[in-house]
């Protein structure tokens, strides 16, 4: 069974959402998702390194703080360097999701960390494989998926409501076509590695 691990930090519930909506998209997918919420002030990740070692794909989230990852989300980050040494996470597919407040916010740069972090680790990258849902200037409908135009990563916005009405329909459903891509990708994956070790 392919098992995804879905790594993220949030502080005021947004990210959360966002990313049990990433593990819904995993399971109806087939695979199964382990949901790992980083703490704040957290420094110890072992029990997370753990279900990673045993996960396929890790799907990084993290809310944009100042045009980056939350200091929560790179504590994890910087903390993993002890799996880098022996690139225990070398070959697994990643992909990564956030949320900001502004349609943009510079939450580009967040995904942008997340993919240059995951590469770091010699993980395979995975977009969302999406055409952008509001290509003109005429819409601002918040229930269009990847209305917010992001190939690298599943965006959301949070406009300074609570978590239980923001992020709306549109972006959260981005969030569970992203777990389900990344849930068929790592099972295609999983078996090509299978193929691959029976031929040699
Ligand atoms: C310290 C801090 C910095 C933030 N920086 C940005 C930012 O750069 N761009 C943006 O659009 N929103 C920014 N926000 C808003 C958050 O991204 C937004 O509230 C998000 O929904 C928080 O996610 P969470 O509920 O999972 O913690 C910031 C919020 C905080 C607390």
């Amino acid at each position: 069974m392919t098992q995804i691990a879905i790594i993220y930090h949030s502080a005021f519930g947004h990210t959360d959402v966002i990313a049990k909506d990433v593990a819904a998209g995993v399971a109806a997918a087939g695979a199964t998702p382990v949901l790992l919420a980083i703490e704040a002030g957290q420094t110890d990740f072992d029990e997370f390194f753990a279900v990673a070692a045993e996960s396929d794909a890790l799907i990084f989230g993290s809310p944009t703080y100042m045009g980056n990852v939350s200091a929560p989300a790179k504590t994890f980050m910087d903390a993993s360097a002890k799996v880098w040494f022996g690139q225990g996470w070398k070959d697994k597919i990643a992909a990564g999701f956030t949320v900001s407040a502004s349609p943009s916010g510079d939450k580009l740069n967040t995904l942008t960390s997340l993919a240059i972090f995951a590469a770091q680790h010699g993980m395979v990258w995975i977009g969302t494989g999406q055409m952008p849902g509001n290509n003109d200037d005429t819409s601002a409908a918040t229930d269009v998926e990847n209305r917010l135009g992001s190939f690298i990563g599943a965006m959301a916005q949070a406009a300074n409501e609570s978590a239980e009405v923001t992020p709306k329909a549109g972006d959260r459903a981005t969030a569970v076509s992203l777990g389900k891509r990344v849930a068929e990708a790592a099972a295609r994956w999983r078996a090509g590695a299978r193929e691959t070790v029976a031929a040699a």
